[in-house]
């Protein structure tokens, strides 16, 4: 899935402004179609990852075998099984060999699930297509409610997923040495828009002495969170249903630290939500925001290098985080690059004070604040 993309100068970008293009309309149609044809070819990669047959593909090492012997051992019909196998043929993922008429994945590729969180991405998003492109329309909803995404809910937990497994105690806690000393002793957090509880699991786990609450709006993602806590045999952690707009009112001043990943921008009502985190906040306790990695002006990141990190966002952002927000009618709709700068002054008007605002992994970019002692 090749997405050519060049990050364009700011003077490039002005020169096209004023009309003087260089790319011919051949060209551009050859670089619209390879990138077509990638994200067709990545709906083959996300049936393969969703039925299991990468799974028996890799469990066969390079050994050849016919789509009925591949089919025999995924336990699948054939006649599906064939036009799959064709299909990544074709897309260079697997390879087939004429004179046998067998197939098999080259060992290199055997790392293909890591990219699992994007490949979902595909077939999840595609799945609120038409509903959003009812939106537009002047007459047309005002956007479309989280629960009629089918499975975005695993789609998170995935993404988030790599971010808890590889990152989040290893570098993202270190790298605010007062908070993590706390978490050792004992301290009480909240992680805000928790999903399906990675992050607040992961946290509780190796943090044994302070305590975490995990809060979201979606019961579905709070019952498999709870599953998961019970599961561990947790007692540090818990997770309560309620609107970060509205939270419990015996819980002002109640947290240390706030966690915040990937949320923001979603939210209907983004300046009440804040308002609220700054009651729930202790004087003096800190505020992580992760939000995408992006800046307030377009032109800004039309320019970077990483213009695949943008495209993916805008993918996420028109399809789910933008609709999801407008919803109920007077939604704040920020979508997902609202940036930094415009991040920063909210998080400043809700009188919070940012400390630092940095890149974070998972194409993050952290604000962390502080609640200045009153
Ligand atoms: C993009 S997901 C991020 C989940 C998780 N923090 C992560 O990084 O994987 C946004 C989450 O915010 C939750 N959410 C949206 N609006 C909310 C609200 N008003 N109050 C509480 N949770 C909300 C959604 O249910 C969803 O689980």
């Amino acid at each position: 899935m090749v997405i050519p993309l060049n990050n364009l100068t700011k003077k490039q970008l002005r020169g096209m402004a004023s009309g003087a293009e260089t790319e011919t309309a051949t060209e551009f149609t050859s670089r619209v179609t390879q990138q077509l044809v990638g994200g067709i070819a990545g709906i083959g990669l996300a049936m393969g990852m969703e039925t299991g047959l990468f799974d028996v593909m890799i469990s066969m090492g390079e050994n050849k075998k016919t789509s009925q012997e591949i089919a025999d051992l995924a336990g699948m019909k054939e006649r599906y099984v064939r036009e799959w196998l064709g299909y990544m043929a074709a897309a260079n993922i697997t390879n087939f060999d004429p004179n046998e008429g067998k197939f098999w994945l080259p060992s290199h590729r055997s790392n293909i699930m890591e990219l699992k969180g994007l490949v979902m991405t595909l077939p999840i998003l595609y799945g609120g297509f038409f509903k959003v492109a009812e939106c537009f329309r002047k007459d047309g909803p005002t956007g479309v409610p989280f629960e009629e995404y089918h499975k975005l809910d695993d789609l998170i937990h995935l993404t988030q997923g790599r971010f808890c497994q590889d990152q989040l105690i290893q570098e993202f806690l270190p790298s605010m040495p007062q908070v993590h000393r706390c978490l050792e002793t004992g301290i009480h957090v909240l992680d805000l828009g928790c999903g399906e509880g990675t992050a607040t699991i992961t946290m509780a786990r190796r943090f044994f002495k302070s305590r975490f609450y995990g809060l979201d709006i979606s019961q579905p993602a709070l019952r498999t969170a709870r599953y998961k806590a019970a599961e561990m045999g947790l007692s540090n952690v818990e997770f309560i249903k309620a609107d970060i707009s509205l939270m419990p009112t015996d819980w002002t001043d109640k947290f240390d630290y706030l966690f915040v990943h990937f949320v923001l921008h979603d939210l209907s009502y983004p300046t009440k939500a804040l308002r609220e985190m700054h009651r729930v906040l202790k004087p003096g306790g800190t505020l992580s925001v992760i939000e995408i990695n992006a800046y307030s002006n377009l032109e800004d990141n039309l320019e970077r290098q990483d213009r695949k990190s943008i495209v993916l966002a805008y993918s996420y952002s028109l399809v789910t985080c933008l609709p999801i927000s407008l919803c109920p009618g007077d939604g704040a709709g920020l979508g997902g690059l609202w940036g930094r700068e415009e991040a920063q002054k909210a998080l400043e008007q809700a009188k919070f004070q940012v400390v630092s605002v940095t890149e974070a992994c998972n194409d993050g970019v952290h604000l962390m604040c502080v609640k200045p002692m009153a």
